[in-house]
């Protein structure tokens, strides 16, 4: 127990829900203490040498004297090996099942001995002791895998399988035997290949100039600085600032950026585990390079990888189409959204919209939090306090103004709780190995959770959200779900022996917990779309794991209301697109405290510029409407709600970009110049789509800010004042605004006083520019045209014509496309 807890657990064991957290937390300690297999004496495996070959469609399999090694090049470039025979699928993590192989990549010998697979984007060399490389068509190197190595349970001598008379060496304080041969690979289990039971470890080399990026949402990013970082789901519980880690969604992808080029790697695999990254040094020592490292430990499961090697939007193009498109919001979740724990009734919500309307200041929705619930019980409703919910969601909706809900995993476990009879009644609540149900701690109080790894819970729970949609909700918004059991000490969640299905495999929450909430966010997303066809559905989920995005995005969960807290804020955004989820943000103004005036402010003008543009707080906390602040914090909110209700078609078009491309809204700002290596360390700015480059302000009392430009020419939108990139510029940063800059030549969308038109910023001279749009359709299944733009110069003045290839219609007889059919305003010219 660490000092922070020791103090929640003082303050805990005075009130009934901290003495019934303490017996839980016992109660689950017992279960593991008597459940868990006892990690006895282990014995450790290296591949050993290379014994032979064997070509199969896309790759081969390569055997070593210990293991087999499978490598296959999917359609579409991505690399995929597999130690143990794991192959691709089952996984949890891809869209479309097992890829398909790419015909064209074959296996053949290379130098030394080892062999190779050739593909189009990358080759992938294995050594005769299973070092694996992935080099770049030019043959640079961009990670090199060193052999893996497993520990397995079993007694180290006179047990069959280990190898009399061999020299073996003390680890800790396990024996390692590194010679000892295994018969057969371990069974084969269902969620991805053998070893289930086995600890491994994959060491890995980068380029000495490389950076790290990526593990999920990560307070301490966007860069990825030398530590050790856990693959475990947590709810860092009471607020949490840039030294918390891990917290609520975890996954082990990491995008590594180096000059030689810039590669994802995804480890296929939901177990526990523990990253440690280690950047490398350039003329370290002797004059030599040392390379950046990163070693992987898992507790269990799968030894597989995945590798895509290209441009970072080739590469997050590719990781779409392995782990699926980025669900589409629909539009009116790309306006401003104002949540509270705490409203407390009707009339407080009704006071709240009022607030924003009779100020004229933009709102699209609303969302209740637990407090709406009757006595914090999911799918439920407090009538004293919400007399009416389906009337106020009507009358809002007049308004212009939808009605998200909160939805928790945990069900009370109560006799007379009919939510809990029906899912003991379907089987979908998670058991121990006795066949007891697990029961933990939450809002409600004694809790049980449904099977979110059960396809048949799945169902049932989808089923549920009904009742949402009758209450007059648009949205829900996924909480709770990593899952949290409140204890006093320890890891806040279920027990590890705790059983679950695991699509029919069967394992134990060791495996199952990180994909918890993406079970949740399946059934959520499947439930509504079956529930209501014709509208996309809206959910946003705190925890998730690598896929998360095919059924909608998620926000930063208990921010802390600090500067560090909003500094992490953007950290979560960035790396969380980078591993493929576009849509988030954060509790602007942060969850817990009260904000002061201008860290408000700050913090509201950040997230004017960012997918998921909601203010939230804790019951306990300070106010967040902007008109609490003063008449000046006011006054500037309402420039930065303007400027974001001008942007809705650039941010639709950003959302259906990233459905189609994988590419995130938000972008670091080497997205386009990975090999700027100022760029890589710039972690205080982003990229928002092509066009906009966002410089938000993270320290308090500051009225300007140094800004880091890409290469190119950059215009302040505000003055209209270009500069030339690459380079740094001081820019004004008055409490009215943050710098944001436009790339010369961008096209793009933005609401105009007369509905649609492009803005666009001049080409530097001799040059042409661009941009796309694709219009709001509606919040159905459409899938809408993208019609592109090109900016150029003709005759000393800035002319835009629409692709004939892209946008349809005619071509005009110069060779250039036609008017673009919408209004323009050219700036910068
Ligand atoms: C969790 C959520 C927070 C929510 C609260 C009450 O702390 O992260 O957003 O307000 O629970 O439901």
């Amino acid at each position: 127990m660490n000092g922070r807890e020791l103090v929640r657990a003082v303050k805990d064991v005075g009130s009934a829900r901290g003495l019934r957290a303490w017996r839980a937390a016992l109660r689950h300690d017992r279960a593991d203490a008597a459940q868990l297999p006892a990690r006895g004496q282990e014995r450790a495996r290296v591949p050993g040498a290379l014994t032979g070959a064997e070509p199969r469609p896309a790759g081969g399999v390569l055997r070593f004297a210990r293991s087999e090694l499978r490598v296959l090049v999917a359609v579409g470039g991505a690399v995929f090996w597999g130690w143990d025979g794991a192959g691709p699928t089952p996984s949890y993590a891809l869209a479309g099942g097992e890829p398909e192989p790419d015909p064209r990549a074959v296996l053949e010998p290379d130098t030394d001995g080892g062999w190779r697979v050739v593909s189009e984007r990358a080759t992938v060399v294995v050594s005769r002791t299973g070092t694996v490389e992935v080099r770049t068509p030019g043959g640079t190197v961009l990670r090199r895998d060193l052999p893996p190595r497993w520990w397995e349970p079993g007694a180290v001598d006179g047990s069959p399988g280990a190898v009399e008379g061999r020299p073996g060496v003390v680890e800790g304080s396990r024996r390692v035997v590194d010679g000892s041969p295994v018969g057969a690979p371990g069974a084969r289990g269902a969620l991805g290949g053998a070893h289930e039971g086995a600890r491994w470890l994959q060491r890995s080399e980068v380029a000495a100039d490389a950076r790290f990026f990526g593990l999920g949402g990560r307070a301490a990013g966007p860069r990825l600085r030398d530590g050790r970082y856990r693959l475990w789901n947590t709810d860092p519980k009471g607020g949490f600032g840039p030294d918390d880690d891990p917290l609520y969604i975890t996954m082990p992808v990491q995008l590594v950026v180096a000059d030689a080029g810039t590669h994802l790697v995804f480890h296929d695999n939901t177990w526990d585990g523990r990253v440690t990254l280690r950047e490398g040094e350039e003329g370290a020592g002797s004059g030599q390079d040392r390379p950046g490292t990163s070693e992987l430990r898992m507790d269990g499961g799968p030894l597989r990888t995945w590798v895509l090697v290209g441009t970072p939007a080739r590469v997050l193009q590719g990781w779409a189409a392995l782990t699926g498109a980025p669900a589409v919001p629909p539009s009116w979740a790309l306006g401003h959204q104002h949540a509270r724990w705490g409203f407390g009734s009707a009339a407080e919500v009704r006071r709240v919209v009022a607030g924003y309307r009779d100020r004229g200041l933009p709102l699209s929705a609303v969302h209740l939090d637990i407090d709406h619930y009757d006595r914090h019980r999911v799918f439920t409703v407090d009538r004293e306090a919400f007399p009416d919910l389906a009337g106020l969601a009507t009358e809002l909706r007049g308004q212009g103004v939808r009605l998200v809900s909160i939805v928790d995993p945990a069900v009370r476990a109560a006799e007379d709780e009919p939510l809990y009879r029906e899912g003991r009644a379907a089987g979908a609540f998670v058991r121990d190995a006795r066949g007891r149900e697990v029961r933990g701690e939450v809002w409600p109080g004694e809790c049980v959770y449904p099977d979110f790894t059960d396809p048949a819970a799945r169902e049932w729970w989808s089923g549920l959200y009904a009742e949402r949609l009758a209450q007059g909700f648009s949205g829900v918004w996924h909480d709770m779900n990593e899952p949290v059991s409140f204890r006093p000490y320890g890891d806040m969640t279920l027990p590890r022996s705790a059983r679950h299905a695991l699509e029919g495999a069967g394992g134990d929450h060791r495996q199952a917990h990180n994909v918890y909430a993406l079970g949740m966010a399946r059934a959520g997303y499947e439930g509504l779309v079956r529930l209501r066809p014709h509208e996309r559905p809206f959910l946003f989920s705190r925890s998730g794991w690598a896929g998360m995005q095919r059924y909608g995005g998620t926000w930063s969960g208990d921010v802390e209301s600090s500067w560090p807290g909003l500094r992490a804020s953007l950290a979560l955004v960035l790396g969380l697109g980078l591993c493929g989820v576009p849509y988030s943000g954060p509790d602007v103004g942060g969850f817990g405290g009260s904000p002061s005036p201008e860290l408000f402010l700050r913090w509201f003008q950040l997230g004017a510029y960012l997918p998921l543009f909601r203010t939230h707080a804790a019951i306990w906390a300070g106010r967040r409407e902007p008109w609490e602040f003063g008449p000046e914090v006011l006054e500037h909110a309402r420039a930065a709600l303007a400027e974001r209700e001008r942007l809705l078609p650039y941010f639709m078009t950003l959302a259906q970009l990233a459905r189609r491309t994988g590419a995130p809204y938000v972008r670091p700002l080497w997205w386009s110049a990975p090999e700027d290596r100022a760029l890589r360390d710039c972690e205080d700015a982003f990229l928002l789509g092509d066009a906009l480059l966002v410089a938000p302000v993270l320290e308090p009392g500051a009225d300007r800010r140094a800004v880091r430009l890409p290469r190119g020419r950059w215009y302040d939108t505000a003055t209209g004042t270009p500069y030339e990139g690459p380079g740094q510029v001081l820019l004004d940063a008055p409490p009215g605004r943050i710098p944001v800059l436009a790339r010369a030549g961008a096209v793009l969308p933005v609401a105009g006083a007369d509905g649609l038109e492009l803005e666009v910023w001049a080409p530097a001279l001799g040059r042409t520019g661009g941009g796309l749009l694709v219009r709001d359709a509606g919040d159905g299944f459409e899938v809408p045209e993208v019609e592109r733009f090109t900016a150029r110069w003709r005759a000393g003045e800035v002319v835009v014509t629409r692709d004939a290839a892209l946008g349809g219609g005619g071509t005009s007889g110069s060779g250039e496309g036609p008017e673009p059919g919408l209004p323009v305003r050219v700036r910068g010219a």
